[in-house]
């Protein structure tokens, strides 16, 4: 067998930052801080299992710590690892009300870039063992630098992201990120604590056989996306479709770009514009699917295209293989 280069996560943040147009390091010392936190909050992770023996959420545990629930704690870990390194100059979390920025120790903070994250996605499946992520989404702020950033730094389209990517905490723990030049991922050897990149060049497939829906709302979909469902389970062509949802955006996004499939969390009558967030959900995902060679939308138009005007914003989202995307955009605008 003829033996190929690894390349490490941190060998790849530096070997490409020279290919990065906006190149000053900056972005560099950014990725380097996710990395480390990602390290931390998978450990976290990975002991979620021993929560009957340390303690629940709220307790104090055998050691005398206070545990905390791991969305949180993943949050309290991502805010201050970025924090403490003084790499950005705000951050938005799913998990704080409102933005928080970031002042240097020494005067002005005169880093130009902010982050969002949803620090723990699909945090309902920790407690049975199932997959959870992080998502994050870093953009260039637009106010002057070296001034306390403002909402409109945080309220842009998606289009402009500079960089996006997602954890996920699987059989196998993997980061996955763009910075508009395609999609790599890179999987964690937990043994080292190193990240080695093994899906160069991700991509999904142009068409694909696996629809995600949360099925249970069937009945309050509207008649569009009833239909599109019925045309997935319909015997025709390469269809019947299997269904398959992880009730976690991010693994079952991830499943979706290595085998093909679409994912949806269309509006319904009893939530009007979806569940996803449109700041640190959507618009990461859908950088990394267009950047993927796929396609995502809220039915009627991009994703990256919506223009957001709060910082908690909802929208519905339909990502995945293109040809599908399309699919279902046209039972949509049909109805
Ligand atoms: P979070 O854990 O960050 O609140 O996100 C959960 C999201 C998303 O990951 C998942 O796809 C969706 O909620 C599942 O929602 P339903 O349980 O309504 O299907
Ligand atoms: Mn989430
Ligand atoms: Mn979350």
């Amino acid at each position: 067998m003829v033996k190929t280069k690894t390349t490490t996560l941190g060998e790849f943040i530096i070997e490409n930052q020279a290919a990065f147009k906006y190149s000053s390091g900056e972005l560099s010392k950014l990725f380097n801080a996710i990395r480390l936190a990602a390290k931390v909050v998978n450990h976290e992770v990975n002991k979620a299992g021993l929560v009957d023996i340390l303690g629940n959420a709220g307790e104090t545990n055998i050691q005398g710590e206070n545990q905390q629930k791991l969305d949180i704690l993943a949050n309290n870990i991502f805010i201050q690892t970025l924090r403490n390194r003084e790499i950005v100059c705000g951050i938005a979390s799913e998990e704080e009300d409102d933005f928080i920025p970031i002042n240097s120790n020494n005067g002005e903070n005169q880093n130009k870039y902010i982050v969002l994250i949803d620090p723990l996605d699909g945090s309902s499946n920790i407690d049975v063992n199932v997959s959870v992520g992080t998502i994050f989404s870093i953009y260039r702020r637009v106010t002057p630098v070296g001034k306390p950033v403002t909402l409109d730094d945080f309220l842009q389209a998606g289009r402009e992201q500079v960089a996006a990517g997602y954890i996920v905490y699987g059989t196998s723990t993997m980061l996955v990120y763009t910075t508009g030049q395609g999609v790599n991922g890179f999987t964690l050897n937990p043994a080292l604590g190193v990240f080695y990149l093994s899906h160069p060049n991700m991509e999904f497939p142009e068409d694909g056989k696996i629809y995600s829906v949360n099925e249970g709302n069937y009945a309050h979909f509207s008649y569009g996306i009833k239909e599109y469902i019925k045309y997935c389970q319909k015997e025709e062509g390469n269809r019947p479709y299997t269904s398959r949802y992880i009730g976690s955006l991010v693994s079952d996004f991830h499943r979706n770009m290595i085998k093909g499939g679409i994912y949806l969390y269309p509006k319904s009558s009893i939530a009007s514009n979806g569940k996803l967030r449109l700041l640190y959900e959507c618009n990461p995902m859908a950088f990394i699917a267009e950047q993927a060679n796929g396609k995502a939308s809220n039915g009627h138009r991009r994703i990256l295209d919506i223009k957001p005007t709060e910082l908690h914003e909802r929208v519905p989202f339909i990502c995945g293989s293109i040809k599908m995307v399309e699919k279902a955009e046209e039972f949509i605008h049909n109805s």
